[in-house]
């Protein structure tokens, strides 16, 4: 138990005869609810491991209602795995616009081809062998390993740490190594494993739908009786993380230049940062936003010391949360007669119209499409 814990969570311990005895109500009650209560998903009872992946690639950091549809999209474009390791990475980063970590799709991508040309097709079909693809972690291998194979591997993601900490009263950080392990252990003891498929798929619809983490439906909870956190008012205080995250701000400029045929400049994102393989408008990074006065053509991305480029109109800021980062960013319209003055090698001219067929992170399609995006 560790010493950051205020001292009413302090009850772990004499509560840990629970873990070791009491498994099957909690299997029971789980697999009785999930009787009545599973939510009818897209990829729910589907065994093809390919599509299992994909949809717990997609579900990642993102809600369900989010992940359905670029699910179908991404099923219907790319029925097999072949069709997917044979697409650009353009196309793939435009398909999963939108959704956010662009990790996952490069992963994705990146895992598809591997899979296409050096596995022939097949899907790994160990848990061992599942985990080591390039952006499957445990969690993922796990529901790859239940639902497709039926391998008895619980799941643990941020559902099931909250149900298990809240229902078992653990106060253990589940964002240190020894937490991990704590509820790893626990979940995997609490598995049923003759029903992998069906336990890991209704324990992750509980928390998502009965054991929430803002607004419980603690009244008509089945463990109402046994949850020790409703049982000791903690709800609430359960699960515990031992670190507060703080997040970065980052100021980015972008100068969106266009001249007399609307042609403008785009560039590719490639560096290692967020936002890879997106593309965006040439883009200044400084420590606050920049005024008026601070324009320059020989400071802006452009480097060039030049009468033509001619400051138009500076946009309100757009900001975007990310989990480690806020991105504050401004957009500096700007007109220059011929856009070709101001090509480098990596700058696209692009058309204006013809913006949509690139990928852009959300801030920049904000942007955009201000009348689209009003509601957000
Ligand atoms: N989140 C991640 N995987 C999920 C799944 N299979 N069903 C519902 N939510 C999920």
């Amino acid at each position: 138990m560790s010493e950051h814990l205020p001292p009413f969570l302090n009850f772990t311990k004499k509560n840990t005869h629970l873990e070791a005895s009491d498994h099957s109500f909690f299997r029971k009650i789980l697999l009785d609810w999930y009787e009545g209560h599973h939510r009818p998903l897209p990829w729910k009872g589907i065994k093809e491991p390919y599509l299992i992946w994909l949809s717990e690639i997609i579900l990642q950091q993102t809600r369900v209602e989010q992940g359905w549809a670029y699910f179908e999209k991404f099923r219907t474009r790319f029925p097999n795995v072949h069709d997917l390791a044979n697409a650009s990475t353009d196309e793939v980063m435009k398909l999963w616009e939108g959704l956010g970590y662009y990790s996952r799709a490069r992963n994705l991508h990146h895992t598809a081809r591997q899979i296409s040309s050096e596995f022939g097709g097949r899907f790994p079909n160990t848990y061992a062998e599942i985990l080591k693809l390039k952006g499957v972690g445990p969690y993922t291998a796990a529901a790859i390993s239940s639902f497709a194979f039926d391998l008895p591997v619980a799941v643990v993601d941020g559902n099931v740490y909250r149900v298990l900490a809240r229902i078992f009263g653990l106060a253990d950080p589940i964002d240190t190594g020894p937490g991990k392990k704590k509820f790893a252990a626990l979940a995997q003891k609490l598995l049923d494993s003759s029903r992998p498929a069906d336990y890991n798929q209704a324990i992750m619809d509980f928390g998502a739908t009965q054991c929430t983490p803002a607004a419980p439906a603690c009244p008509r909870c089945p463990y109402q009786s046994r949850c020790l956190a409703y049982n000791g008012d903690l709800i609430r205080n359960l699960p515990v993380k031992s670190k507060k995250m703080v997040r970065k701000t980052r100021y980015f400029n972008y100068f969106v230049v266009e001249d007399d045929r609307q042609q403008m400049l785009i560039e590719k994102r490639i560096a290692k940062d967020i936002w890879r393989e997106l593309y965006q408008f040439p883009m200044l990074e400084t420590d606050a936003l920049l005024s008026e006065q601070d324009i320059k053509p020989e400071e802006s991305p452009f480097k060039k010391r030049t009468t033509q480029l001619k400051l138009r109109k500076i946009s309100l800021s757009f900001k975007q949360v990310l989990t480690h980062q806020v991105i504050i960013s401004q957009f500096i319209e700007m007109y220059v007669p011929k856009i070709e003055a101001l090509k480098k090698d990596n700058y696209i001219v692009v058309d204006r119209k013809n913006l949509d067929k690139f990928a852009f992170p959300k801030l920049i399609d904000r942007y955009i499409h201000p009348t689209e995006n009003l509601l957000f």
